[in-house]
């Protein structure tokens, strides 16, 4: 069937990936990619399916409400795959309230505008938000998250992704809005903005420059590579039912350390190094404030009822993303560099 699908945060690292995902595996839909191009947004991560026929960009911002608007009444899209936001925790801790335009007040102003222009067709119009495993707070050594766990975030980002999270049941419960939630566990993988800990670590690690890791790097993350993350939400797009809640991991947990130390090795052998020059550049800095320790995610909900899971393991999945930051290293100087910003967010402006 043909269907008129928003991207929001499209030029992003996830957002990308899911856009090529849909543009290449469903020629019969049309792929709008609504993104304000902030500092993570980078069309050059689409340049491969930029001249396909079902896919156009529009820029515009999800906090603007006239914007949202005008966009809806012009475009009457028929379902949003949400994923514009402020994504980054350290930014989150400097400045909050950006996190609270964007990530609440954006997602709100989407959901009035999905409430406005689909009356009449609330079940078969999809709202699907995309949000994150770190709304459910911090574990201890033992336990996964599940759909169950009590929402307790802890950083201004994981607040502003939970009440965004509360919001879209809200409109569901109220309105009868067809939503589906998805919350997913660290994602890693090519296209991946260099603040993030593993592009960060391949770009410094790359230049000769130490890897910051936050007080003793005991913290645990569960790794999904990106590409699984994009297969889920299509999954999920297609076959979740409306009002439900289902988690994405990859049952990959690593400590922090340890995965730089891992890192280290891939990066001496691909750069031909010395065995254990690069962890040298290892440095234990003053630790994040408010920092998690543990995050681990239960997907059993999204394996027994829909059938997927992660394709990738993390070795190869790592090896894989070291491969492609060291075969593209002018994406990675333009995004070091700012040149992006410049180039993409004045001049290139397809629609
Ligand atoms: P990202 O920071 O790489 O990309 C965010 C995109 O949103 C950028 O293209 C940016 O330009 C756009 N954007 C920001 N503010 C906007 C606005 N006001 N209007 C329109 N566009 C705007 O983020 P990401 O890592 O790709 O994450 C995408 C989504 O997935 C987020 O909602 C995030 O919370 C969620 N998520 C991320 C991870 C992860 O590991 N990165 C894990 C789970 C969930
Ligand atoms: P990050 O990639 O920022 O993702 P998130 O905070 O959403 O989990 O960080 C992953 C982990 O790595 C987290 O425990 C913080 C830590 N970290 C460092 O130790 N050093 C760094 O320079 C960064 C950016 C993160």
């Amino acid at each position: 069937m043909n269907k008129k699908i928003v991207v929001t945060g499209g030029a992003g690292f996830i957002g990308s990936h899911v856009i090529r995902r849909f543009v290449s595996g469903y020629p019969e839909y049309q792929i709008i990619n609504l993104d304000k191009l902030t500092y993570a947004g980078n069309l050059a991560n689409l340049k491969d399916i930029e001249n396909q026929p079902n896919y156009r960009f529009v820029k515009g911002d999800i906090t603007d409400v006239e914007f949202i608007d005008s966009f809806f009444n012009k475009e009457k899209p028929d379902n949003i795959i949400h994923l514009a936001a402020e994504s980054h925790v350290d930014r989150s801790i400097s400045n909050p309230t950006e996190f609270v335009m964007t990530n609440v007040l954006g997602t709100v102003n989407l959901l009035n505008a999905a409430k406005k222009y689909w009356v009449g067709n609330y079940n078969e119009n999809r709202f699907y938000h995309v949000s994150t495993d770190e709304v459910y707070g911090a574990l201890g050594e033992e336990g996964l998250f599940t759909e169950e766990t009590r929402y307790d975030p802890h950083s201004p980002y994981s607040a502003s992704k939970a009440s965004s999270d509360h919001f879209v049941r809200a409109y569901h419960d109220t309105y009868g809005i067809n939503a589906v939630i998805s919350n997913c566990s660290n994602n890693y993988g090519s296209h991946h903005f260099p603040e993030k800990l593993i592009p960060l670590a391949i770009n410094n690690l790359l230049n000769n420059k130490s890897v910051p890791v936050y007080g003793k790097g005991e913290n645990i993350r569960d790794w999904l590579w990106v590409e699984d993350h994009a297969r889920a939400i299509d999954v999920i797009f297609h076959k979740g039912k409306s009002g439900e809640t289902f988690n994405i991991g990859g049952h990959n947990e690593w400590k922090n350390i340890d995965l730089i130390i891992l890192l280290c090795k891939i990066m001496d052998g691909k750069l031909k190094r010395v065995a254990g020059s690069s962890e040298k550049l290892i440095s234990f800095v003053k630790d994040r404030a408010g920092h998690d320790i543990r995050y681990a995610i239960d997907s059993s909900k999204l394996q027994k009822e829909l059938d997927w899971v992660p394709s990738l393991q993390f070795e190869e999945g790592l090896e894989k993303t070291v491969d492609w930051y060291l075969a593209n290293t002018a994406w990675l100087d333009d995004v070091t560099s700012g040149g992006y910003l410049k180039y993409y967010q004045d001049q290139y402006v397809k629609r």
